[in-house]
């Protein structure tokens, strides 16, 4: 038969986060125990406060499209969370709301990419930003990290050519947790500004951060860097609501409006009653994602004083996920043998594009990574 599938469709890798954790729920369903390490996601529910807030949405019929780009109420609370948390003042037509941070960054690369155009990616990288450069018919361009695990600037100086339209930061990172800091990113901003192009900042995991640090936006540095800057930012982590869909950016006005114009043509709006569930996130905030937060931060000191000594990793400051090395064995290769021998699910350090390293998530129980730590230390002994 005749393939109907596109060149564009072929060349995408499945998300891998996602194909370990369907092997890891078929070993489950065999009856095995596995201490799945693998979530992307906050194991909490989220917050009653915010579904009462849906539910109450729903009864009220506030069930049809909205203004596609998301509702005024929710792009001012927005701007106000910005200019609050972050000292960065947005005006709500600079705002575009969409079915998560995932669907920001997708729209933004449709936005701003001609056929050819590079975006430079500092790996270790999450595994979906060259996907989406590729599928907006862009170019990833790879860039090597130093000793810190934030980019190296010398290399990404290299890197830059007159192709170059954006560089990606992904601060705390994932799968690193590494938070950059204000030192590093002024001498990143410095760099992109001596050259044109832009900067999208993906701050997802601004709020999961520990040990009383704070996350700081690149596009907070100044107003030229602001202008060059991109702000990608969702509920997804912050309020434990993965599964609702809602994250948005916040950009210059005519890339905000390009994104809007796509978006208008393709899905509309987010979902109407979980915009108003997003209301009460924001105005209820850290009341609502501190108690998980602290339970994240004492789940990483467990991990710091209990993981086996000979495993190193970059110190995670933010989100929750270790990034693991056991010395020089590929990470496909000791992946599988981790899920097959001590049954521990964990993404593979290939598909954020550092081999030789694995990433274990502590979005689970400290009794799982208790387990964990003792198949780790057996494991290791294995090596
Ligand atoms: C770095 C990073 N950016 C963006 C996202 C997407 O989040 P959302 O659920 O808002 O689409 C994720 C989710 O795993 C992520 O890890």
């Amino acid at each position: 038969m005749k393939d109907f599938v596109s060149l564009k469709a072929k060349e995408i890798q499945p998300s891998a986060t996602l194909s370990v954790n369907k092997k890891a729920r078929q070993l489950q369903q065999q009856g095995i125990e596995v201490i799945n390490l693998s979530v992307g996601e906050p194991d909490f529910d989220t917050p009653e406060e915010i579904k009462l807030a849906a539910e109450q949405s729903l009864k009220e019929g506030f069930t049809k499209y909205t203004d596609s780009s998301g509702i005024l109420e929710l792009r001012e609370a927005i701007c106000e969370k910005l200019y609050r948390e972050n000292s960065l003042a947005y005006l709500p037509d600079e705002i575009v709301v969409s079915n998560g941070a995932k669907h920001s960054l997708f729209n933004l690369m449709m936005a701003i990419l001609n056929p050819g155009d590079e975006v430079v990616i500092p790996a270790p990288y999450w595994v979906s930003y060259p996907e989406m450069v590729k599928l907006a018919g862009g170019q990833p361009v790879i860039c090597a990290r130093n000793e810190r695990f934030t980019v190296e600037l010398n290399h990404l100086r290299e890197l830059i050519t007159p192709k170059t339209k954006a560089f990606i930061l992904n601060s705390p990172s994932n799968p690193t947790g590494v938070v950059y800091t204000k030192k590093e990113l002024e001498d990143l901003a410095q760099l992109l500004l001596s050259r044109e192009i832009l900067c999208i900042s993906d701050e997802i995991y601004e709020k999961i951060i520990f040990d009383g640090k704070a996350a700081i936006s690149i596009a907070s540095l100044s107003s030229e860097i602001k202008d060059r800057c991109i702000v990608v930012n969702g509920f997804s982590k912050t309020f434990s609501m993965t599964g609702w869909r809602l994250g948005y950016l916040a950009a210059p006005r005519d890339i905000a409006k390009a994104v809007a114009n796509i978006q208008s043509q393709t899905t509309s709006n987010p979902v109407s009653f979980v915009q108003k569930a997003a209301l009460v996130a924001l105005k209820q905030n850290e009341k609502l994602y501190q108690p998980m937060v602290a339970e994240f931060a004492r789940r990483r000191d467990y991990l710091i004083k209990n993981l086996p000594n000979q495993v190193i990793y970059p110190r995670p400051d933010g989100a929750f996920y270790f990034f693991l090395s056991l010395g020089k064995i590929p990470s496909e290769q000791l992946a599988t043998r981790l899920l097959e021998k001590y049954q521990i699910a964990v993404v593979p350090g290939k598909d954020f594009g550092a081999d030789h390293f694995i990433r274990i998530s502590f979005a689970t129980s400290l009794d799982n990574l208790e387990k964990a730590c003792q198949r780790l230390q057996a494991a290791v002994a294995d090596y």
